[in-house]
């Protein structure tokens, strides 16, 4: 079975709901031909009722970029994956900017994942190296052991549902993105291995990775040439229509067959 690409759009602390609004009222119409393709926007969670009620009729889907393990209590600030789930299909889970800025931990990144999976919704885990991480060498064990902590104790008939994104922390924002050749090898021995052997071929065989960081239309095609990787997880280059609708049309043309 060919996996179904997903591109998604982590907007990050960026647009006002109505800018968000207004954004995807003018990527759809730019993407609707691209049907083979899953296509993602992540708005903050503020825009995330307007931007789902403007997509009601659209194929474009929405994902919040966190959401608590509680369903309810006191927890000043968060907001659980059972408050979001009416307005979103997908959350991203573990984000290097939550791990690093929030104190996430691999812990509460298996939580939040049990949580989102327990109401019906679809965690995008991120995961990846820092540069020193990578410089040292210990690239796949670390990311080996960010993966199987984060999906400790999570069911075998759950795992269609989730997605995983390889995001190496030094490539995000920075301009600076792996090489193709670079990901896909990472992401195939620390990712895709480590779900062979935690679950079985055929659950590997049919799990979504997604490459992020520094990912452009100029880029594109060379990460969605590989193997293993199935779609971005693109921050910067969602921000503008027309650079977010032309690395859908890329994922398309190159995985959508
Ligand atoms: P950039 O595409 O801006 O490097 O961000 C990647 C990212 O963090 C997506 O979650």
């Amino acid at each position: 079975m060919p996996r179904t690409a997903i591109i998604a759009g982590n907007w990050k602390m960026h647009k006002s709901p109505e800018e968000a609004v207004a954004f995807v009222q003018e990527l759809g119409p730019m993407v609707q031909a691209y049907d083979k393709v899953e296509r993602v926007v992540a708005p903050t969670l503020l825009a995330l009722g307007p931007v789902s009620a403007a997509l009601a009729e659209s194929a474009l889907k929405v994902a919040a970029q966190d959401a608590h393990w509680e369903a309810s209590g006191a927890y000043t600030s968060q907001v659980s994956a059972t408050m979001v789930q009416p307005y979103v299909d997908y959350v991203i889970i573990g984000h290097s900017e939550c791990r690093a800025y929030l104190n996430e931990s691999d812990e509460n990144v298996n939580r939040k994942a049990k949580a989102c999976l327990a109401c019906g919704l679809r965690p995008i885990i991120a995961v990846g190296e820092s540069l020193a991480q990578n410089e040292a060498g210990e690239t796949v064990d670390f990311v080996q052991s960010q993966v199987s902590a984060a999906l400790a104790g999570i069911a075998a008939d759950d795992m269609q549902r989730v997605v995983i994104a390889y995001e190496p922390i030094w490539a995000i924002g920075s301009g600076r993105s792996a090489s193709g050749e670079q990901a896909d090898a990472i992401i195939k021995s620390a990712v895709r291995d480590t779900i062979r052997a935690l679950y079985s071929d055929a659950i590997a065989d049919a799990l979504r990775i997604q490459y992020g960081g520094s990912v452009k239309p100029g880029n594109m095609e060379e990460f969605m040439s590989q193997p293993n990787i199935d779609g971005a997880l693109v921050g910067g280059a969602s921000l503008q229509t027309r650079d977010f609708a032309a690395l859908i049309e890329i994922a398309a043309r190159v995985k959508g067959s």
